[in-house]
């Protein structure tokens, strides 16, 4: 990014801070100064509700090609007639369900996006994003401790659904286009192993092996999301390239014979320090000539949706992950690969929320 760039965007940046203040922001317009506002706001949290209460219901999955009337979906659930005819009117006013007659059947972005088992599924991530409700209900005080409430640690969901629900989010990600971005992004076809740190699900060692046969994988996380891993890398019949590594990816003797490691998802939920220890961890773990790529939310698109994305983005991550957790600049993250002794850095913008960068560990 250029430093114009960067200089744009902390002014663009600013001026969402500061739109409280005095500070005008060119790219808004006027704030509208009507309570609507401020009740819309405060209600916002409905919408949210109410798509996860679907999610949780099954109601796409079973409404999908069927066109079924309140008290056929309150039988189907066992459930109260009353509650579900407002609930149902609820989907159709958010586009979640469309309403034929005293029928009601999904919208098109329900039948796109949350039908389980629909390749663009993004249901479980929804449930994953949703599942920290309860924490960001405690901002106040999150704000005032300057600490971190887990979803498991304030009783919202149990740590199995949690990890569940965070890990089938990360793989809904991967599987509804993002890891054919990345398999299109890097050419591995000379590599020979790959380091997947902090790998979850699998899901971009699933792909990038599966493009790649030549290719071997380890990946690296806890028990929790390996656990999650392994059925996804048995159901893509990738066991022969895929070895699961239980352990921290800064304790465990990770070998020195890669020729490329993955980051994925993991700078955006650490502080600057575990950054910087991880892609050391990285280095040292690869041959001479072999590639990093880091995966992440990275501030290379600087539109002013983006901005405003990013800044949510930013509080959501010291809410629920980790407080020295950030959306970052990908500038920044690319300084501490190149502090590391990375050469050959290349910012790769995507379709996505993710961005990449490419680097080299000197020859
Ligand atoms: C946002 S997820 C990303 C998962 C996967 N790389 C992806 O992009 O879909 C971050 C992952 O980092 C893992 N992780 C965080 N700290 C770790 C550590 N110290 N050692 C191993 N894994 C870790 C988490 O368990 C989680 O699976």
């Amino acid at each position: 990014m250029s430093h114009d760039g960067s200089a744009a965007i902390r002014e663009l940046a600013q001026g969402i801070y500061q739109r409280g203040g005095s500070t005008i922001n060119p790219s808004k317009p006027s704030v509208d100064l009507r309570p609507d506002s401020i009740n819309e706001l405060a209600r916002s949290f409905w919408h949210s509700a109410i798509l996860r209460a679907g999610i949780k219901l099954n109601l796409f999955s079973f409404l999908e090609g069927n066109a079924l009337t309140y008290n056929d979906v309150a039988q189907r659930i066992g459930a109260a007639p009353r509650f579900v005819q407002a609930f149902l009117e609820s989907c159709v006013v958010l586009d979640l369900l469309e309403k034929r007659e005293d029928t009601y059947s999904n919208s098109p972005l329900a039948s796109k996006f949350l039908v389980k088992g629909g390749k663009e599924y993004i249901g479980d991530h929804a449930l994953h994003h949703t599942n920290t409700w309860a924490s960001w209900g405690r901002l106040d005080e999150v704000i005032r401790e300057g600490k971190t409430l887990l979803p498991y640690e304030t009783g919202y969901v149990d740590a199995a659904t949690y990890w569940t629900d965070y890990m089938m989010g990360q793989h809904n990600r991967a599987a509804s286009g993002q890891a054919r971005y990345l398999v299109e992004s890097v050419d591995l076809r000379s590599r020979r192993k790959l380091l997947d740190l902090g790998g979850g699900a699998a899901s971009y060692s699933i792909a990038l092996c599966g493009a790649n046969p030549q290719l071997k994988a380890v990946v690296v996380d806890s028990k929790e999301p390996l656990e999650i891993a392994r059925p996804l890398v048995d159901e893509h019949h990738l066991r022969g390239q895929i070895t699961l590594l239980e352990g921290d990816f800064l304790q465990t003797k990770l070998g020195t014979d890669y020729d490329v490691a993955l980051i994925s998802g993991v700078v955006l939920i650490k502080s600057e320090e575990d950054s910087r220890c991880l892609f050391k961890a990285a280095y040292d773990a690869l041959l001479p000539g072999g590639m990093v790529i880091v995966q992440d939310y990275m501030r290379i698109d600087h539109s002013p949706e983006r901005v405003r994305l990013d800044t949510l983005e930013h509080m959501y991550v010291m809410v629920a992950f980790d407080p020295g957790a950030a959306d970052r600049e990908g500038e920044e993250v690319a300084s501490w690969l190149r502090d590391t002794g990375y050469q050959n850095l290349k910012m790769i913008p995507l379709p996505t929320q993710l961005a990449l960068i490419t680097a080299e560990k000197s020859v």
